[in-house]
């Protein structure tokens, strides 16, 4: 199942970082959830109130006092309501009043009444971070299991370099997937490969397989909130490591395959979305190949060995272990992947038809079929490649029900 649309409650501090807010909004609209706003007076200096009110369609809440305000939703209706609070972003001051239940404004009292899990996105000076007073108070809210995103390190908007950055709204946003996400994957955990291998010919070039990794980075995102462990074995690409993910990037079949089999011990589930060149140069040159030093008549001829299968590998002696491989076809799409099945001996094969402009590489789409050792095929018509990694964890849920650990 991909994700219940939920009611999400964002709360807003006066720091800088809150012109981040209505992108976060929308992004926590895209996933279909729907949001309130309660802002500090403070909050409303840095992001117009009447923006947030088009963006969620609803009043945003600020006084306490109001009557016409809370005629409309009062304070402790609202903290009822939410099944999620956000705090974002979470001044030093809103840190010392929720980890001392202050309540006197309208923020203050909501973080308070709520009985809702919060999520804080800190966002700061780095020395009022590291301030003892502001430590104290997160040691505090952490014992209370507050939840937390960020903040990040890097350059403040006071001019100081360090840790005080409101984490990114898709960092929050992934952090939300977690805490709202089903569960239902606790206890398991997941190995997944993602991306092309690269293969060496010389110190500068190589042969490549082209992925853009999406579908394996949106399966370990998956997999993270609905409770699993993740280590993602990441080839070639661009993409951002999701949130609870533990990445280990490499560059070769040969090095991820060492990976692979060096972190299989602890993984209850594989799975294999990584596209893996089959064949390597060779002989792999310690410097660049000159090209004057080349015969122009005779060009250069490189010679390609096969690349350990990791695949097969690790199906034939996966014992309880569920193994679940890809598989990139242009033509006999099903009829190949029932081959591929057999052949490479795992309990799952997705199989998809790169022939499609809309699906398979370095596109956010994805359409493919489902196909079982016994020769059930299910196919998933397009969707974006967050769905598809849904229905294929659905599935993966199924077979671990069907064969448990
Ligand atoms: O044989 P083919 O490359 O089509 O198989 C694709 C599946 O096998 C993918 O799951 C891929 O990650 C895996 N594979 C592998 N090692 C290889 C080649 C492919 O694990 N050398």
């Amino acid at each position: 199942m991909t994700m219940e649309p939920r009611r999400i409650l964002l709360t807003v501090t006066g720091g800088i970082a809150a012109y981040k807010v209505p992108e976060l909004v929308r992004q926590l609209q895209r996933e279909g959830h729907e949001v309130r706003c309660a802002i500090t007076s403070a909050a409303a200096r840095f992001v117009a109130p009447l923006s947030l009110q088009v963006l969620t369609g609803a009043t945003v809440r600020q006084d306490l006092f109001d009557p016409s305000e809370e005629g409309e939703i009062d304070h402790i209706r609202l903290a009822d309501w939410a099944d999620l609070v956000i705090v974002a972003p979470a001044t030093a001051n809103v840190l010392g009043r929720m980890s001392h239940g202050l309540a006197e404004d309208l923020v203050g009292a909501v973080l308070l009444a709520t009985q809702a899990p919060i999520l804080v996105a800190p966002a700061m000076n780095v020395n009022m971070w590291n301030h003892p007073a502001t430590q104290a108070n997160l040691e505090l809210l952490h014992a209370r299991e507050v939840n937390f995103v960020g903040p990040g390190v890097g350059e403040l908007a006071c001019g100081w370099e360090g840790e005080g950055r409101m984490a990114e709204p898709e960092q929050i946003v992934a952090q939300v997937r977690v805490l709202l996400g089903s569960k239902s994957l606790v206890g398991e955990t997941f190995l997944i490969t993602a991306g092309g291998t690269s293969e060496p010919i010389d110190a500068v070039r190589s042969i490549t397989n082209r992925s853009s990794g999406k579908m394996g980075f949106a399966l370990a995102e998956a997999a993270v909130s609905r409770g699993a462990k993740v280590c993602l074995v990441a080839g070639v690409t661009a993409l951002p490591t999701p949130a609870g993910v533990e990445r280990v990037d490499v560059e070769s079949a040969l090095e991820m395959r060492d990976v692979v089999l060096a972190k299989l011990g602890s993984a209850s589930i594989v799975i294999k979305a990584a596209a893996v060149a089959d064949f390597r140069p060779e002989v792999r040159e310690e410097k660049k190949i000159k090209k004057e030093s080349l015969d122009p008549q005779a060009g250069l001829t490189l010679r390609l060995v096969e690349n350990p299968d990791i695949l097969a590998e690790i199906s034939a002696s996966k014992g309880s272990r569920l193994v679940v491989g890809f598989a990139a076809e242009s033509e006999d799409v099903v009829q190949s992947a029932l081959r591929k099945i057999k052949k490479k001996g795992c309990d799952l094969l997705v199989a998809n038809d790169i022939s499609r402009a809309d699906a398979g590489f370095n596109v956010d789409t994805n359409s493919v079929y489902l196909v079982t050792p016994d020769g059930e095929v299910e196919e998933i018509p397009l969707l974006s490649k967050r769905e598809i990694a849904a229905q294929i964890l659905d599935r993966v849920e199924k077979l671990r029900n069907e064969k448990p650990c």
